[in-house]
């Protein structure tokens, strides 16, 4: 990994790198301080300096000539939860998809500066795309259940794969159901057609499917905005339990849930990275105007 000389190594600090070089109009954020991880929260085993995981330098999205990510530079660092927020059409969708090429299905849309994972670039034309979204899985608003047996959409994956003894399918299929905390509810019925779940179920089946092609990201945009409070909890909870095993990057709209299960934040606006940091001093101390007037409802 490398690192430029203006950035700190967040190996050496007791937090991860929140740097922040805001663009244009986020005026005078200066580059964060590592500051103590949120009270309550335990650091991952093995993770008290993370080094980052995806890793963005003055990386802009463009649709056509509208630049909906501008010149964004952070890390997200390893084994810890990232949420992004910021008021509708501020870039968080495009954000996220950007980091495991889902942008690549739209067309006219190309990206600028870097965007790394694992420290190679993302955007590499040598880069296998079908590869990188096995490691950088993505769970979306709405689940995308397919019209087939709640075994085969776990499995589905890793058939992909080629993966095909049965045995080892089922264990996979297994561990992934409780991994996505869903194995309980579903374990008698596994072929039965999964458009039958509800909502909350379906979202988890899902996040079941991610992993199990073992990915080391997962990429989530809004995944509770759908849901009721019961099936809220029950997908913050698994995140917290993925939490450490897991690189994620959750986009919300909902500034208690960022709260509750995020390490760090992303703030964006107008495609503009205003503010990154912890999460819990973002939400007590923010450095930016514009991020407490978001935090405390005055916008968005
Ligand atoms: N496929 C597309 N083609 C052209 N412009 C797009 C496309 N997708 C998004 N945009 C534009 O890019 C900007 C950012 O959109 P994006 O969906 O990333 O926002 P968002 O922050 O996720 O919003 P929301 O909270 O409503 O989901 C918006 O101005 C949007 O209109
Ligand atoms: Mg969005």
């Amino acid at each position: 990994m490398t690192m430029n000389s203006e950035t700190n190594d967040p190996r050496e600090t007791a937090a991860p790198a929140a740097e922040n070089r805001p663009h244009s109009s986020a005026g005078s954020a200066q580059a964060s301080q590592p500051t103590a991880p949120q009270e309550g929260r335990r650091e991952p085993a093995g993770m008290a300096s993370p080094g980052p995981h995806i890793r963005a330098r003055e990386f802009s999205v463009y649709y056509g000539a509208f630049e909906a990510v501008k010149k964004v530079t952070f890390d997200v660092p390893e084994g810890l939860v990232t949420a992004i927020i910021g008021p509708s059409g501020c870039g968080k969708s495009t954000l996220l998809r950007a980091m495991n090429r889902m942008n690549d299905l739209i067309p006219r849309c190309t990206t600028g500066g870097e965007l790394e994972f694992d420290g190679r670039n993302i955007y590499d034309p040598r880069i296998d795309v079908v590869v990188l979204r096995t490691r950088i899985g993505m769970v979306f608003q709405k689940p995308n259940v397919f019209p087939k047996s709640i075994f085969d959409n776990v499995a589905y994956g890793p058939r992909l794969q080629g993966q095909k003894k049965r045995r080892e399918l089922e264990e996979i299929v297994e561990t992934s159901l409780r991994q996505a905390a869903l194995w309980d509810e579903v374990k008698d019925r596994l072929e039965d057609n999964a458009m039958g779940l509800s909502g909350g179920q379906q979202q988890r089946l899902c996040i079941a499917r991610a992993l199990a092609v073992r990915p080391e990201i997962l990429l989530m945009d809004e995944p509770t905005s759908a849901l009721d409070p019961k099936a809220t909890t029950k997908i913050e909870d698994l995140i917290g339990e993925l939490r450490g095993q897991y690189t994620i990057t959750i986009v919300t709209h909902n500034m208690q849930q960022a709260g509750r299960v995020s390490d760090c934040t992303a703030f964006l606006y107008e495609g503009v990275l205003v503010e990154f940091g912890r999460t819990r001093t973002m939400f007590t101390n923010p450095r930016e105007k514009q991020t407490e007037d978001y935090i405390t409802g005055r916008f968005g």
